[in-house]
C-alpha cells in the first residue's frame, strides 16, 4: 500500500501528464495548420508518449489498491507560432515535468516508500530522454538555420518519428 499523500501526489502527476498530452496535441494541430506535417507528426507521437506516461501512473495506483481520481485538464497554454520558439516551450515544459517527477522521488524517500521509489526511477530516466530530445531538436534548428528552408528540412526529419509506446492501455498494469 502507499499513503494517501502519495496517492494524491501521483494523481496530480497523472493530471500533469494528461496536460502534457493535451499541450502536444494542441501544438500538433497548430503545426499541421501551418503546413508542417512532419513536425505535427513528431508532436502527435509525443502526445501518445504522454498518454503512456499518464497510464503507467494510473496502472501503478491500481496495482497499489489506491483510488484513481481524475481532475479537470487545463487548457493548453502556448502562444508560439514559430518553430524554434515552440520547441523552446517544449524544452521548458519538460524541465518542469522533470522537477515534478523529482518531487515524487523525494516524497518516496521521505516516506521510505521503496516501491514508489523503484517505480518512479523509470520516469527519472525518461525525463533525461525527454529533455535530450527537445535539446537536440533545438540544436538541429540552429544548425539548419531558423529559416523557411531550415524549417522545411526539420519538417522532413521530424516526420520520420515513429510511435514506440503501446496504445492499448488495457494491457498495462492495473487493468488485469
Ligand atoms: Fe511525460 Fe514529456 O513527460
Amino acid at each position: 500500500m502507499i499513503t494517501k499523500r502519495m496517492a494524491d501526489r501521483i494523481n496530480l502527476q497523472i493530471n500533469r501528464e494528461m496536460y502534457s498530452a493535451y499541450l502536444y496535441m494542441a501544438m500538433s494541430a497548430r503545426m499541421a495548420e501551418a503546413g508542417y506535417k512532419g513536425i505535427a507528426n513528431w508532436l502527435m507521437v509525443q502526445y501518445h508518449e504522454e498518454m503512456f506516461h499518464a497510464m503507467k501512473l494510473y496502472g501503478y495506483l491500481q496495482d497499489q489498491g489506491a483510488s484513481v481520481v481524475l481532475e479537470a485538464i487545463a487548457r493548453p497554454d502556448f502562444k508560439e507560432t514559430g518553430v524554434k520558439e515552440l520547441f523552446q516551450h517544449v524544452l521548458e515544459h519538460e524541465k518542469g515535468v522533470s522537477a515534478s517527477i523529482r518531487e515524487i522521488a523525494a516524497l518516496a524517500r521521505e516516506e521510505k516508500d521503496y516501491a514508489t521509489e523503484a517505480f518512479i526511477a523509470w520516469y527519472i530516466s525518461e525525463q533525461v530522454e525527454e529533455e535530450k530530445n527537445a535539446t537536440e531538436i533545438l540544436q538541429t534548428i540552429d544548425l539548419l538555420g531558423d529559416s523557411a528552408q531550415g524549417n522545411f528540412m526539420l519538417n522532413i526529419e521530424l516526420g520520420k518519428r515513429k510511435l514506440t509506446v503501446p496504445v492499448n492501455f488495457a494491457e498495462l498494469g492495473g487493468a488485469d
